[in-house]
C-alpha cells in the first residue's frame, strides 16, 4: 500500500476511538472481560490495541502457545462492531526466552549487559529475537489475518534505545563499510581521524560511541546514530516480513513518541527515514496539561508544531494511538486534565490531522508501575467518574466529525526540521553548551503562525519544497551541499527563504565547510557571518528593526554584507551598528538572515510583516484574541474550523461567514463566546 486514502483503516470512514486493551491482565477475572464490552458502548468507543505485551501469555513457554483468550476477544469486540489494531509483542519478552537466549538482552553504552526484565529493551541486531519475533507474527497473521475485525498491525511499541553488544558492533562496522565503499581512508577522512590520533588502520578497531571510551569524534557519533535508526527500521522490516506476505491490504503501522520534558519531537531516532516504511504515522502523545512552567497556549502550541511536523512526514492524515484521558504516571507531578481540557486536547490532535483519538489505557491495571496511569474504566469500574463521561463525550464528538476523516491540510509554509542537524547540534563542542535547543528554537518560530493560524508544514530536508511559499530553516548548522542547492533553486524559483544564525556550518559529516560560508548561501543570501558571538544570560544587547529595539539572547552573529540589504542592526558591543538582519532578493526570490537569538517579539512583528507581504492566510479567518487557535482541515467543498479556546478566560471571537458547529448542530454566524477550554468545530464552505 503507497498513497492511502480515506479507508486506509477501516472500510467505513469514520473517526477512531479507544485504546490499548490489555485483556491478558484480566484472564481469570471473565466477567470484567464481559463487562468491558458493556463499557466500550457506554464510552463511545469502537477501536483497540490489543496484544502489545501479551507475547508471556500467548506463547507461555517455547513452541507452546495458547490463542484461545485472544480468539474470544477478537469475537467478541467484532460481534459489539468494534476494530482492532493488533499489535506484535517484540516489545517486552517473556523470561524464557532471555533465559535461554541471552544474546537478545541489550549492552548499554557502558558495556554493561542487561538482566531481563522491563520492557523496550532487545538488541535489534539479534538473529535469535529477529527469528522469534518473525515466527510469532508469522503465526499472528495466520490466525487473525483475515478476522473482519483486524484494521491495522500495530508493530511492537515505541522502539527505542540502542544495543552495544558484539553482534551491533559487527553490524555496524558491515554499516560502516557500505557507507564508506570499503575504504578506511575514506572513513578517516570524514571522521577527521588524525584528531588526537584517532585514525583507524582496520575496521575491528572501530567501536560504537561509549562514555568508558569513543565520545569526542563528531563524524562517528553522527553514523552511529543513523545506523540505530537504520537498525531499528532493519529489525521493524524484518518482523513485518509476513504480515506483508499473508495480509497485504492491512496497513502497518508502529507508533512514534515525542521527548516530553519539553514537548519536542523524539531524538533517538529518525523518523523522516522511518515514516517511508509505516504505512500510516501515528504517534503517542502526552502534554503535561496545566504544569506550572508555561501558560496553557504554550503547551498548545508545542503539541501543533509536533503534529505539523508528524502529518507532513507522510503528507496524509496521522492517527493519534495514544493519549492520556487524564493523567499519566511517570510526569514529576501527574496532574488530572481539568474539565473541558480533555475534548478540547483531543480536538486539538484531530484539527491538526488525526484521524483518530486513542489512548493508553482501555482499563487500569490493578498491579505494577502503570496501575495510577489514567484510564478509561477506572479501578471503580465506574461509568459515572468525571474521566469516564469525559472520554464519552470526545467519542460522541468524534462520532459527528465522520465526515472530517481523511480530510487535508494545505500548507504554503514550510518550517525545516532536521533529525541529523539536531545530533550534531548536540554534539557541537562550542557556541553555548547548553543554549542551542534546536528544536525549541523552531517551535519559537512556528509560534507566530500558530498564533495568526497561518497553516504550516514542518518539513524535512529531502521533501519537495516547490509547493511552499515560504520556508523558515532556523540553526540549520549542518546542510549537505545538496540541501544547500535545493534550497537554492527553492528561492531561485520565487520562494522565501528565512534563516538564522548557527546556519550552514558543517557538512553532513559533520566537518565544517572552509574558506567562507558556502557559495551557496552567499549567493542567495548577499552576505556572509563572519563571526558568531554567544553571550552570557546577564548580557544585554538589542538589535533595532523597523525602528523597535528587540531583545537579543544567547548568539549574535557578525555579518558582511555584499548585495544584501541591512533590515535591522546591533545597538551594543563591538559590532553596534553593524547589520544583525538582512534581506536580499535573488533571481525570482527573497532571502531573509536573522543573525541574532531574538525575542518573542520580534518574532511575531517579524513574521507578521513576512505573512502580510507574501498575502499568506489562515484556511479560515476567524477574528479572536491571544491563545485562540483555529487550524482547519479541508476538502473540495468545506472548510471544518477548529477554533479552540487554550486559555482559562472567556474569549469573544468573530467568524467569517456562517458555519454550522458540528458538535453542538448550531447554526452560527458573526461574534460567539468560547468559554474557558472551549472548542468549537465549524463546517463551511470553502470560499477558496
Ligand atoms: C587543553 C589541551 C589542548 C586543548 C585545549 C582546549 O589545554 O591541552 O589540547 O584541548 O585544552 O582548550
Ligand atoms: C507509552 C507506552 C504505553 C504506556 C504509556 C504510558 O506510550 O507505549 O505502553 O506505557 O507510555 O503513558
Amino acid at each position: 500500500m503507497t498513497k492511502l486514502d480515506r479507508t486506509y483503516v477501516t472500510e467505513a470512514k469514520y473517526m477512531l476511538h479507544g485504546g490499548d486493551y490489555n485483556p491478558d491482565q484480566w484472564l481469570n477475572r471473565p466477567e470484567i472481560l464481559e463487562d468491558d464490552i458493556r463499557l466500550m458502548k457506554l464510552a463511545h468507543t469502537n477501536a483497540y490495541s490489543i496484544g502489545m505485551f501479551s507475547w508471556s501469555s500467548l506463547e507461555p513457554e517455547e513452541g507452546r502457545y495458547e490463542f484461545e483468550w485472544l480468539d474470544q476477544v477478537f469475537d467478541r469486540i467484532h460481534k459489539n462492531g468494534g476494530k482492532i489494531a493488533l499489535a506484535t509483542p517484540s516489545g517486552a519478552r517473556p523470561a524464557w526466552l532471555s533465559q535461554k537466549y541471552p544474546e537478545v538482552l541489550r549492552v548499554d553504552k557502558n558495556r554493561m549487559k542487561q538482566l531481563h526484565g522491563g520492557r523496550h529493551n532487545h538488541c535489534f541486531t539479534s538473529e535469535v529475537y529477529r527469528e522469534k519475533t518473525q515466527k510469532m507474527n508469522r503465526i499472528l497473521a495466520e490466525r487473525y489475518g483475515n478476522h473482519p475485525a483486524l484494521f491495522m498491525w500495530h508493530v511492537s511499541n515505541e522502539y527505542g534505545g540502542e544495543c552495544h553488544c558484539d553482534h551491533c558492533q559487527n553490524a555496524f562496522r558491515n554499516w560502516l563499510k557500505e557507507q564508506y565503499n570499503h575504504d578506511l581512508n575514506s572513513l578517516n577522512e570524514a571522521w577527521w581521524g588524525p584528531f588526537w590520533s584517532h585514525s583507524f588502520n582496520d575496521w575491528s578497531q572501530i567501536e560504537s560511541p561509549s562514555p568508558i571510551g569513543e565520545n569526542a569524534v563528531h563524524g562517528l557519533n553522527l553514523d552511529w546514530r543513523r545506523f540505530v535508526t537504520d537498525q531499528t527500521i532493519s529489525f521493524y522490516e524484518n518482523e513485518i516480513v509476513p504480515l506483508r506476505e499473508i495480509t497485504p491490504n492491512i496497513p502497518v503501522t508502529t507508533n512514534f513518541m515525542a521527548d516530553t520534558d519539553d514537548l519536542i519531537p523524539f531524538q533517538g531516532l529518525d523518523y523522516s527515514k522511518f515514516a517511508k516504511h509505516v504505512d500510516v504515522l501515528t504517534w503517542d502523545a502526552y502534554p503535561a496539561w496545566h504544569n506550572d512552567w508555561e501558560e496553557t497556549a504554550d503547551l498548545a502550541m508545542k503539541v501543533g508544531f509536533i503534529d505539523d511536523l508528524y502529518r507532513s512526514l507522510k503528507q496524509q492524515p496521522f492517527l493519534l494511538l495514544e493519549s492520556t484521558p487524564s493523567a499519566v504516571n511517570w510526569h514529576k507531578v501527574n496532574k488530572a486534565k481539568r474539565p473541558g481540557m480533555h475534548l478540547l486536547s483531543s480536538m486539538q490532535m484531530v484539527a491538526h490531522g488525526s484521524d483518530s483519538v486513542m489512548y493508553f489505557q482501555w482499563r487500569k491495571s490493578r498491579g505494577s508501575s502503570e496501575k495510577f496511569h489514567g484510564a478509561i474504566v477506572d479501578h471503580d469500574n465506574s461509568t459515572e467518574n468525571r474521566v469516564f463521561k469525559e472520554v464519552a463525550k470526545v467519542g460522541q464528538s468524534l462520532e459527528k466529525l465522520t465526515e472530517v476523516t481523511g480530510t487535508n491540510r494545505p500548507a504554503k509554509v514550510g518550517i525545516l526540521y532536521d533529525w541529523d542537524n539536531n545530533w550534531a547540534l548536540n554534539d557541537a563542542q562550542g557556541y553555548g553548551l547548553e543554549t542551542k535547543r534546536y528544536p525549541q528554537t523552531l517551535q519559537q518560530h512556528y509560534r507566530t503562525f500558530w498564533e495568526k493560524d497561518i497553516p504550516v508544514d514542518v518539513i524535512t530536508k529531502e521533501q519537495d519544497f516547490s509547493s511552499y511559499q515560504l520556508i523558515v530553516a532556523p540553526m540549520l548548522y549542518l546542510a549537505s551541499k545538496e540541501t544547500l542547492a535545493r534550497l537554492k533553486t527553492f528561492v531561485a524559483n520565487g520562494g522565501t527563504l528565512v534563516m538564522t544564525y548557527i546556519s550552514g556550518i558543517v557538512n553532513e559529516h559533520d566537518l565544517t565547510y572552509t574558506s567562507g560560508w558556502p557559495q551557496d548561501l552567499q549567493d542567495i543570501f548577499g552576505m556572509q557571518p563572519v563571526e558568531t558571538d554567544t553571550l552570557y544570560p546577564k548580557d544585554k544587547n538589542y538589535v533595532t528593526y523597523q525602528g523597535k529595539h528587540y531583545l537579543l539572547k544567547d548568539y549574535a552573529t557578525v555579518l558582511e554584507l555584499n548585495t544584501a540589504n541591512s533590515e535591522g542592526i546591533y545597538k551594543e558591543d563591538f559590532y553596534a551598528n553593524t547589520p544583525a538582519i538582512t534581506s536580499h532578493s535573488y533571481e525570482k526570490g527573497k532571502t531573509y538572515y536573522i543573525g541574532a537569538r531574538l525575542d518573542a517579539e520580534f518574532h511575531f512583528d517579524f513574521y507578521s510583516r513576512l505573512i502580510e507581504d507574501l498575502s499568506l492566510q489562515p484556511a479560515f479567518s476567524v477574528k479572536h484574541g491571544k491563545g485562540v487557535s483555529v487550524q482547519t482541515r479541508q476538502d473540495k467543498e468545506h472548510d471544518y474550523a477548529f477554533i479552540m479556546n487554550f486559555t482559562e478566560e472567556r474569549q469573544t471571537i468573530t467568524l467569517p461567514s456562517k458555519g454550522t458547529d458540528l458538535l453542538s448542530g448550531d447554526e452560527l454566524e458573526g461574534e460567539l463566546i468560547l468559554n474557558k477550554y472551549e472548542v468549537r468545530v465549524i463546517k463551511a464552505p470553502r470560499n477558496s
